[in-house]
Protein backbone atom coordinates (compact mmCIF):
# COMPACT_ATOMS: atom_id res chain seq x y z
CA UNK A 1 0.00 0.00 0.00
CA UNK A 2 1.18 3.46 -0.89
CA UNK A 3 2.96 5.37 2.12
CA UNK A 4 0.38 7.41 4.06
CA UNK A 5 0.70 10.16 6.36
CA UNK A 6 -1.52 9.49 8.34
CA UNK A 7 -2.34 5.82 10.68
CA UNK A 8 -5.86 4.87 9.95
CA UNK A 9 -8.23 4.14 13.08
CA UNK A 10 -11.09 1.75 13.98
CA UNK A 11 -14.28 3.39 12.67
CA UNK A 12 -15.22 2.64 16.43
CA UNK A 13 -12.87 4.86 18.16
CA UNK A 14 -13.75 7.75 19.38
CA UNK A 15 -11.63 10.68 18.26
CA UNK A 16 -10.47 13.86 19.53
CA UNK A 17 -11.71 16.24 16.77
CA UNK A 18 -14.94 15.69 14.23
CA UNK A 19 -14.53 17.83 11.09
CA UNK A 20 -17.32 18.23 8.80
CA UNK A 21 -15.71 19.25 5.29
CA UNK A 22 -18.00 19.70 1.67
CA UNK A 23 -16.65 19.05 -1.48
CA UNK A 24 -17.90 21.26 -3.99
CA UNK A 25 -17.74 22.08 -7.95
CA UNK A 26 -19.48 21.75 -10.98
CA UNK A 27 -20.83 18.26 -12.07
CA UNK A 28 -18.75 15.67 -13.24
CA UNK A 29 -15.64 16.91 -11.71
CA UNK A 30 -14.71 13.70 -9.42
CA UNK A 31 -16.06 15.12 -6.60
CA UNK A 32 -17.54 11.49 -5.95
CA UNK A 33 -14.72 9.90 -7.27
CA UNK A 34 -12.31 11.42 -4.48
CA UNK A 35 -14.32 10.90 -1.57
CA UNK A 36 -14.41 7.22 -2.02
CA UNK A 37 -10.67 7.10 -3.06
CA UNK A 38 -9.61 8.86 0.08
CA UNK A 39 -12.45 7.07 2.39
CA UNK A 40 -12.27 3.38 0.81
CA UNK A 41 -9.12 3.40 -1.63
CA UNK A 42 -11.49 2.38 -4.59
CA UNK A 43 -11.53 3.87 -7.78
CA UNK A 44 -15.16 3.17 -10.53
CA UNK A 45 -14.59 4.52 -14.48
CA UNK A 46 -18.50 4.88 -14.31
CA UNK A 47 -20.26 8.07 -13.50
CA UNK A 48 -23.71 8.07 -11.15
CA UNK A 49 -24.47 11.43 -11.23
CA UNK A 50 -24.85 12.88 -6.89
CA UNK A 51 -28.26 13.17 -6.12
CA UNK A 52 -28.37 15.45 -2.94
CA UNK A 53 -25.51 14.78 -1.05
CA UNK A 54 -22.90 11.13 -0.44
CA UNK A 55 -21.29 10.63 2.55
CA UNK A 56 -18.08 9.40 3.50
CA UNK A 57 -16.48 9.52 7.25
CA UNK A 58 -12.69 8.26 7.68
CA UNK A 59 -11.13 8.44 11.60
CA UNK A 60 -6.94 8.68 11.43
CA UNK A 61 -4.78 9.89 13.32
CA UNK A 62 -2.66 12.80 11.87
CA UNK A 63 0.61 14.64 13.88
CA UNK A 64 -0.26 12.78 17.06
CA UNK A 65 -3.84 13.68 16.98
CA UNK A 66 -7.27 12.08 16.14
CA UNK A 67 -9.43 12.87 13.70
CA UNK A 68 -12.95 11.87 12.05
CA UNK A 69 -13.32 13.77 9.03
CA UNK A 70 -17.19 13.37 7.68
CA UNK A 71 -17.44 14.33 4.35
CA UNK A 72 -20.08 15.73 2.09
CA UNK A 73 -19.40 15.25 -1.23
CA UNK A 74 -22.33 17.38 -2.70
CA UNK A 75 -24.30 17.60 -6.21
CA UNK A 76 -22.95 19.53 -8.43
CA UNK A 77 -25.45 19.38 -11.18
CA UNK A 78 -27.33 22.77 -11.44
CA UNK A 79 -30.46 21.07 -11.13
CA UNK A 80 -29.71 20.15 -7.41
CA UNK A 81 -29.07 24.45 -6.31
CA UNK A 82 -32.12 24.48 -4.65
CA UNK A 83 -31.51 22.43 -1.78
CA UNK A 84 -28.15 21.86 -2.18
CA UNK A 85 -26.87 24.77 0.41
CA UNK A 86 -28.45 23.21 2.71
CA UNK A 87 -25.95 20.86 3.58
CA UNK A 88 -23.50 23.45 3.75
CA UNK A 89 -23.72 24.33 7.54
CA UNK A 90 -21.03 23.41 9.92
CA UNK A 91 -18.66 22.49 7.80
CA UNK A 92 -15.05 23.71 9.21
CA UNK A 93 -13.44 23.66 5.62
CA UNK A 94 -14.34 23.33 1.94
CA UNK A 95 -12.82 20.67 -0.96
CA UNK A 96 -13.27 22.99 -4.33
CA UNK A 97 -12.59 20.72 -7.43
CA UNK A 98 -12.40 21.14 -11.05
CA UNK A 99 -11.42 19.19 -13.82
CA UNK A 100 -8.20 19.99 -15.20
CA UNK A 101 -9.73 19.04 -18.87
CA UNK A 102 -12.60 20.90 -18.82
CA UNK A 103 -11.86 25.11 -18.19
CA UNK A 104 -15.08 26.23 -17.58
CA UNK A 105 -15.64 24.10 -14.48
CA UNK A 106 -12.43 26.39 -13.44
CA UNK A 107 -14.38 29.62 -14.69
CA UNK A 108 -17.10 28.34 -12.47
CA UNK A 109 -14.89 28.54 -9.03
CA UNK A 110 -15.63 32.02 -8.03
CA UNK A 111 -19.29 31.25 -7.95
CA UNK A 112 -18.65 28.65 -5.69
CA UNK A 113 -16.37 30.30 -3.73
CA UNK A 114 -19.47 33.14 -3.24
CA UNK A 115 -21.98 30.31 -2.57
CA UNK A 116 -20.38 29.07 0.26
CA UNK A 117 -18.96 32.32 1.89
CA UNK A 118 -22.08 33.66 1.66
CA UNK A 119 -23.53 30.67 3.58
CA UNK A 120 -20.70 29.83 6.45
CA UNK A 121 -18.62 32.44 6.09
CA UNK A 122 -14.67 32.28 5.00
CA UNK A 123 -13.68 28.59 5.77
CA UNK A 124 -10.05 27.18 5.05
CA UNK A 125 -10.19 25.62 1.54
CA UNK A 126 -8.05 23.29 -0.79
CA UNK A 127 -8.38 24.41 -4.51
CA UNK A 128 -7.81 20.59 -6.60
CA UNK A 129 -7.44 20.49 -10.08
CA UNK A 130 -8.50 16.97 -10.80
CA UNK A 131 -8.51 14.34 -13.80
CA UNK A 132 -4.60 15.45 -14.04
CA UNK A 133 -3.79 11.34 -15.16
CA UNK A 134 -6.15 12.47 -18.28
CA UNK A 135 -4.17 14.65 -20.56
CA UNK A 136 -1.26 12.13 -21.10
CA UNK A 137 -3.64 8.97 -21.42
CA UNK A 138 -4.24 9.16 -24.93
CA UNK A 139 -7.78 8.75 -24.25
CA UNK A 140 -10.49 10.50 -26.53
CA UNK A 141 -12.54 13.72 -25.28
CA UNK A 142 -15.93 12.71 -26.10
CA UNK A 143 -16.83 16.44 -25.91
CA UNK A 144 -14.11 17.48 -28.55
CA UNK A 145 -13.36 14.18 -30.00
CA UNK A 146 -9.46 14.62 -29.73
CA UNK A 147 -7.68 13.25 -27.07
CA UNK A 148 -8.05 15.04 -23.38
CA UNK A 149 -5.81 18.01 -23.38
CA UNK A 150 -5.13 19.99 -19.82
CA UNK A 151 -7.26 23.33 -20.15
CA UNK A 152 -6.43 24.32 -17.25
CA UNK A 153 -2.11 25.17 -16.36
CA UNK A 154 -0.72 24.38 -12.86
CA UNK A 155 -0.21 28.57 -12.38
CA UNK A 156 -3.66 29.27 -13.31
CA UNK A 157 -4.96 26.98 -10.44
CA UNK A 158 -2.58 28.45 -8.18
CA UNK A 159 -3.13 31.81 -8.82
CA UNK A 160 -7.04 31.19 -8.04
CA UNK A 161 -6.34 29.46 -5.04
CA UNK A 162 -4.12 31.95 -3.71
CA UNK A 163 -6.60 34.86 -4.98
CA UNK A 164 -8.94 33.45 -2.36
CA UNK A 165 -6.14 32.43 0.22
CA UNK A 166 -6.31 28.52 -0.01
CA UNK A 167 -3.83 25.56 -0.80
CA UNK A 168 -3.88 24.41 -3.74
CA UNK A 169 -3.08 21.14 -5.53
CA UNK A 170 -3.43 18.42 -8.85
CA UNK A 171 -5.21 15.41 -8.31
CA UNK A 172 -5.88 12.23 -9.73
CA UNK A 173 -8.66 10.32 -8.05
CA UNK A 174 -8.22 7.73 -10.43
CA UNK A 175 -4.43 7.37 -10.21
CA UNK A 176 -4.73 8.04 -6.25
CA UNK A 177 -2.08 10.90 -6.50
CA UNK A 178 -2.37 13.82 -3.66
CA UNK A 179 -5.52 12.55 -2.62
CA UNK A 180 -4.43 11.76 0.79
CA UNK A 181 -2.51 15.64 0.62
CA UNK A 182 -5.42 16.97 -0.13
CA UNK A 183 -6.94 16.22 2.87
CA UNK A 184 -4.20 16.45 5.07
CA UNK A 185 -3.58 19.93 3.81
CA UNK A 186 -7.73 20.75 4.94
CA UNK A 187 -6.97 19.71 8.28
CA UNK A 188 -3.86 21.65 8.80
CA UNK A 189 -6.00 24.75 7.50
CA UNK A 190 -8.15 23.89 9.64
CA UNK A 191 -6.46 23.30 12.64
CA UNK A 192 -4.37 26.80 12.48
CA UNK A 193 -7.50 28.75 11.75
CA UNK A 194 -8.96 27.14 14.62
CA UNK A 195 -5.85 28.20 16.95
CA UNK A 196 -4.78 31.78 15.42
CA UNK A 197 -8.50 32.93 15.56
CA UNK A 198 -8.28 32.56 19.17
CA UNK A 199 -4.67 33.76 19.71
CA UNK A 200 -4.43 36.88 20.36
CA UNK A 201 -1.43 38.59 21.86
CA UNK A 202 -2.43 41.17 24.20
CA UNK A 203 -0.30 43.95 26.46
CA UNK A 204 0.08 41.96 28.95
CA UNK A 205 2.59 39.33 28.12
CA UNK A 206 0.16 37.06 27.93
CA UNK A 207 -2.35 34.88 25.73
CA UNK A 208 -5.52 35.16 25.32
CA UNK A 209 -7.18 32.13 23.52
CA UNK A 210 -10.56 33.04 22.87
CA UNK A 211 -12.95 31.49 25.55
CA UNK A 212 -10.02 29.85 27.33
CA UNK A 213 -7.73 32.15 28.76
CA UNK A 214 -4.10 30.80 28.55
CA UNK A 215 -2.10 33.17 30.45
CA UNK A 216 1.44 33.78 30.72
CA UNK A 217 4.34 31.88 28.87
CA UNK A 218 4.99 34.82 26.16
CA UNK A 219 7.54 37.20 26.53
CA UNK A 220 6.31 40.39 24.48
CA UNK A 221 4.60 39.55 21.24
CA UNK A 222 6.86 36.67 20.18
CA UNK A 223 4.44 34.75 19.60
CA UNK A 224 6.10 32.86 16.64
CA UNK A 225 8.89 31.16 18.64
CA UNK A 226 6.18 28.98 21.03
CA UNK A 227 3.47 28.45 18.38
CA UNK A 228 4.55 25.38 17.56
CA UNK A 229 4.57 24.47 21.33
CA UNK A 230 1.09 25.68 21.80
CA UNK A 231 -0.02 23.24 18.78
CA UNK A 232 1.09 20.55 20.18
CA UNK A 233 -0.30 21.51 23.72
CA UNK A 234 -3.80 22.86 21.80
CA UNK A 235 -5.48 19.80 21.95
CA UNK A 236 -5.14 18.49 25.63
CA UNK A 237 -6.41 22.17 26.09
CA UNK A 238 -8.92 22.52 24.19
CA UNK A 239 -10.72 19.28 24.05
CA UNK A 240 -10.82 19.03 27.80
CA UNK A 241 -11.49 22.35 29.34
CA UNK A 242 -14.28 24.51 28.06
CA UNK A 243 -13.15 27.12 30.69
CA UNK A 244 -10.14 29.11 31.65
CA UNK A 245 -6.27 28.22 32.25
CA UNK A 246 -3.33 29.17 34.24
CA UNK A 247 -0.43 27.44 32.67
CA UNK A 248 3.06 27.93 34.51
CA UNK A 249 4.77 30.68 36.65
CA UNK A 250 4.99 33.67 34.49
CA UNK A 251 8.17 34.86 36.00
CA UNK A 252 9.97 31.61 35.00
CA UNK A 253 8.44 32.01 31.76
CA UNK A 254 9.66 35.88 31.26
CA UNK A 255 13.03 35.23 31.83
CA UNK A 256 13.38 31.89 30.26
CA UNK A 257 11.87 32.95 26.58
CA UNK A 258 14.09 36.20 25.67
CA UNK A 259 16.71 33.29 25.21
CA UNK A 260 15.56 30.81 24.10
CA UNK A 261 14.33 29.75 20.44
CA UNK A 262 11.90 27.47 20.30
CA UNK A 263 12.98 24.07 21.44
CA UNK A 264 11.88 21.29 22.97
CA UNK A 265 13.02 22.59 26.48
CA UNK A 266 10.09 25.06 25.82
CA UNK A 267 7.74 22.23 24.96
CA UNK A 268 8.79 20.33 28.44
CA UNK A 269 7.98 23.95 30.15
CA UNK A 270 4.50 23.95 28.55
CA UNK A 271 4.19 20.02 29.66
CA UNK A 272 5.26 20.66 33.07
CA UNK A 273 2.58 23.87 33.42
CA UNK A 274 -0.09 21.60 32.20
CA UNK A 275 0.51 19.54 35.23
CA UNK A 276 -0.74 22.63 37.45
CA UNK A 277 -3.29 23.57 35.00
CA UNK A 278 -4.26 19.65 35.26
CA UNK A 279 -4.36 20.22 39.09
CA UNK A 280 -6.82 23.22 38.83
CA UNK A 281 -9.09 21.42 35.92
CA UNK A 282 -10.18 18.19 38.08
CA UNK A 283 -10.04 20.52 41.41
CA UNK A 284 -12.80 22.69 39.58
CA UNK A 285 -14.66 19.21 38.10
CA UNK A 286 -14.76 18.50 42.00
CA UNK A 287 -15.93 21.96 42.96
CA UNK A 288 -18.54 22.24 40.18
CA UNK A 289 -17.12 25.04 38.67
CA UNK A 290 -14.94 26.37 36.27
CA UNK A 291 -11.17 27.53 36.88
CA UNK A 292 -10.71 30.93 36.41
CA UNK A 293 -7.29 32.47 38.02
CA UNK A 294 -4.23 34.19 36.75
CA UNK A 295 -1.05 34.29 38.10
P1 LIG B 1 -21.71 14.97 -9.68
O1 LIG B 1 -22.22 13.79 -8.92
O2 LIG B 1 -22.49 15.18 -10.95
O3 LIG B 1 -21.61 16.20 -8.89
O4 LIG B 1 -20.22 14.56 -10.22
P2 LIG B 1 -18.88 14.36 -9.40
O5 LIG B 1 -18.12 15.63 -9.38
O6 LIG B 1 -19.13 13.70 -8.10
O7 LIG B 1 -18.04 13.39 -10.38
P3 LIG B 1 -17.74 11.83 -10.19
O8 LIG B 1 -16.84 11.60 -9.04
O9 LIG B 1 -18.99 11.09 -10.25
O10 LIG B 1 -16.84 11.60 -11.50
C1 LIG B 1 -17.34 11.84 -12.80
C2 LIG B 1 -16.62 10.93 -13.79
O11 LIG B 1 -15.23 11.27 -13.84
C3 LIG B 1 -16.69 9.45 -13.43
O12 LIG B 1 -16.83 8.72 -14.61
C4 LIG B 1 -15.34 9.17 -12.80
O13 LIG B 1 -14.93 7.84 -12.97
C5 LIG B 1 -14.43 10.14 -13.55
N1 LIG B 1 -13.28 10.58 -12.75
C6 LIG B 1 -13.31 11.14 -11.52
N2 LIG B 1 -12.08 11.44 -11.09
C7 LIG B 1 -11.24 11.06 -12.07
C8 LIG B 1 -9.81 11.10 -12.23
O14 LIG B 1 -9.04 11.56 -11.38
N3 LIG B 1 -9.32 10.63 -13.43
C9 LIG B 1 -10.13 10.13 -14.40
N4 LIG B 1 -9.53 9.71 -15.52
N5 LIG B 1 -11.45 10.08 -14.28
C10 LIG B 1 -12.01 10.54 -13.13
Amino acid sequence: MAWQPYEILDKTENTENIYKIIVLGDGFVGKTAITVRFCENQFKDEYIMTIGVNFGTKKFRYKGTSYTLQIWDIAGQERFGAFRTSYYSAAVGVILVYDVTNKLTFLDLPNWTCEFQQLIGTKPVVVVGNKLDLPDSGQVDSRTGRPYEKQVGFKEGKCFADSINATFLETSAKGNYNIDNMFTALVDSVDEKLFSNMLNVNSFNSIDLGFNKLYSLVSGNDVSKIYDSLMMLKHSIFQQNPYSVVLGNINEWINYLPKAPYTSEVSSLLLKSMDVWQQYYEQSLKEGEAVSSRI
